[in-house]
């Protein structure tokens, strides 16, 4: 696949380093790679999923009550992080080069990858939000221990650059919208 943005440039980018790293880059990779290989099989772009799934926590911030300990009923009630994410992600994919249409599909994505901080209704997603979706609840872990898997830089590019060639080597059988 012809790719302007590969994972390598997102993940080693300041700003992913910062708040990806702030809800956990193992988190974040597991998804990644999830997403690629859930969309592979349901005809979906798996580039797009795949960052997708990568930047899918961007939007996490303040875990920690006043005490210095993360309250993680309290924020799961308050918490907005699809919402910020989703414009995190749309700036960061935007200022590596990214194609328009393909940034807002991603960030769609990442806006839609929870319905936890949603009004009550049925959200009709598209297919590549619920790949992303179906990859991030793969991966949970109960009480948000997912969020706290560690692995070290080193590993993380390795994994990264791994998924990037499976991506770049994809072909796709049929052909897929762009932005699907
Ligand atoms: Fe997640």
């Amino acid at each position: 696949m012809n790719r302007n943005v590969t994972l390598e440039m997102l993940f080693i980018h300041p700003i992913a380093q910062k708040y990806v790293g702030r809800s956990g880059i193992a988190h974040a990779i597991s998804v990644a790679e999830k997403a690629f290989d859930i969309a592979i099989k349901s005809d979906v772009n798996p580039d797009l999923a795949a960052k997708a799934g990568f930047l899918h926590d961007i939007g996490h911030y303040s875990w920690y009550s006043g005490s210095g300990e993360w309250d993680y009923d309290m924020y799961k009630e308050n918490d907005i992080h699809a919402i910020k994410g989703a414009a995190r992600a749309h700036k960061l994919l935007v200022r590596c080069g990214e194609d328009f249409r393909d940034a807002k599909a991603i960030a769609l994505a990442v806006l839609l990858h929870t319905d936890s901080y949603l009004p009550e209704g049925n959200l009709h997603l598209s297919p590549l939000q619920k790949v992303v979706a179906i990859a991030d609840e793969a991966d949970e872990e109960p009480g948000g221990n997912h969020h706290y898997r560690q692995i070290d830089y080193a590993n993380a590019l390795t994994r990264i650059k791994r998924l990037d060639s499976k991506i770049n080597n994809y072909q796709p059988s049929n052909h897929f919208e762009r932005t699907s």
